[in-house]
């Protein structure tokens, strides 16, 4: 019986001594030497680890997870202010945002006039935003006065021709004269730099080179090179066909169309329009036929009659002169011009003709047209008049000038101004004025 109890309280010993072993293994909790700052260790108990649990008003810190930080109260969530009002963070309230004030329950713009007893001149008014006095609309400020605008309507414009080279032919070779054109340019150029009006627009009466077909483009070349100057300053030139360039824009193989390769003109390059400063430039293709039915009569007569109300002058611009005492004056090739255009221009009113091919200028005058023959862009001048029967048109011949004509349109009057220096002026010869035609609208 001893025996036995002895053996049963050795077990219960034995039993006693390895629960006492479980009881040390369960108290070991995952919180042990587990750091949590402003919060209390919990333990997941599914996963047997240990996390802090914030305590109110804390947040566990994004970069350490043993650490909770100071939640702020955002005291604008959700927060809906009016129009003109922002939140404020510190205190919840609605506030005027910045340049706002409340007036009557709203936040309205503040103004603050700066222009309050502010005085400023008769032709002045103060600006709200800076509080200086500016001039009124219609002033500008000259030598720190405000001065009214004298608003400028005149534009100018350039119309010259005949600026080509000259060939001639001694026992059989080919000799070249060239033209004084670069000189012409030069006093245009001159010319760009000192009118006090903006020169865009240059026209060519035609003759620009001395053979317009050549195969090698030499006679291009060299015109290009010429007119960069004018290209370079942004001046649009405008070309009229004459009879050296030879032009046929069928002629795809002999270099008939070398014209209308080289440029790129309005509508159909042989005859055009631009309307320019209340003026409507026809230029015209003298090579080719004017006649009653013809494409070019019917393209003229129709932007003859239909004019834009803010036209007040027509000029038309082609190279064989309707009349002339000069080189050409007794040619065949103005009968046409004479007997079936001009009736036409004198019908429909147009104000003034720019022709070239005599190398010299003229302006003659027949039944109200002002007719200009501008043909000393160059080319070797025409010296003399000839003894023809339009002597009584003539106004003014002058045949030993290159020259240009310079054209300033004022609102109802156009100003004609031949300039040019003698042939036989050196290169750096001012260009002066040498004629002065003035042609009222009628319009
Ligand atoms: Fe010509």
């Amino acid at each position: 019986m001893f025996k036995y109890f002895i053996v049963i309280v050795s077990l219960f010993i034995l039993s006693c001594g390895s629960s006492k072993e479980n009881n040390n293994e369960k108290e070991k909790s995952p919180c042990e030497n587990y750091s949590c700052e402003n919060s209390e260790c919990k333990v997941d108990i599914g996963a047997n680890t240990a996390f802090c649990k914030c305590n109110d008003g804390y947040i566990l810190s994004p970069s350490d997870k043993h650490i909770c930080i100071k939640k702020e109260v955002d005291l604008c969530i959700d927060k809906q202010c009016n129009e003109n009002e922002e939140c404020n963070i510190n205190t919840g309230n609605c506030d005027c945002k910045t340049g706002f004030v409340k007036k009557d329950n709203a936040c309205v713009e503040e103004i603050t006039d700066l222009c309050a007893n502010k005085q400023c001149e008769e032709s002045e008014e103060c600006n709200p935003n800076t509080g200086e006095c500016i001039c009124k609309s219609g002033f500008e400020k000259i030598d720190d006065v405000c001065k009214e605008i004298v608003a400028n309507n005149t534009h100018s414009v350039i119309i010259y021709g005949d600026n080509r080279d000259h060939e001639i032919e001694i026992s059989g070779y080919k000799h070249t004269i060239d033209s004084k054109h670069p000189k012409v340019v030069a006093a245009m150029l001159n010319e760009i730099n000192t009118n006090p009006n903006h020169i865009e627009y240059i026209f060519n009466s035609g003759d620009l080179v001395w053979d317009g077909k050549d195969p090698e483009h030499d006679a291009w070349d060299d015109f290009f090179k010429e007119i960069k100057p004018l290209v370079d300053m942004g001046i649009t030139y405008y070309p009229i066909v004459g009879n050296h360039e030879h032009a046929d824009p069928d002629d795809h193989t002999n270099g008939g169309d070398n014209f209308f390769n080289l440029f790129d003109l309005p509508e159909t390059e042989q005859y055009y329009h631009v309307d320019l400063y209340g003026i409507r430039f026809l230029a015209l293709n003298s090579n080719i036929d004017i006649s009653e039915g013809s494409p070019q009569r019917e393209w003229l007569i129709d932007k003859l009659d239909h004019i834009p109300s803010d036209i007040k002058f027509v000029i038309a611009i082609y190279h064989h002169p309707t009349f002339s005492t000069g080189h050409h004056g007794d040619d065949g090739d103005k009968t046409d011009l004479r007997s079936i255009l001009h009736p036409l221009l004198v019908e429909k009113g147009v104000d003034i003709v720019f022709n070239g091919h005599d190398h010299a200028y003229e302006h003659l005058i027949a039944d109200g047209i002002n007719y200009i023959v501008t043909g000393g862009g160059g080319a070797i001048l025409d010296q003399t008049q000839l003894s023809v029967g339009d002597y009584e048109y003539s106004e003014k011949f002058e045949g030993k000038k290159y020259h240009y004509c310079l054209l300033t349109i004022d609102g109802d009057t156009i100003t004609i101004k031949a300039k040019g220096a003698d042939e036989r002026s050196n290169d750096s010869t001012p260009f002066e004025v040498f004629d002065t035609v003035t042609v009222q609208s009628h319009r």
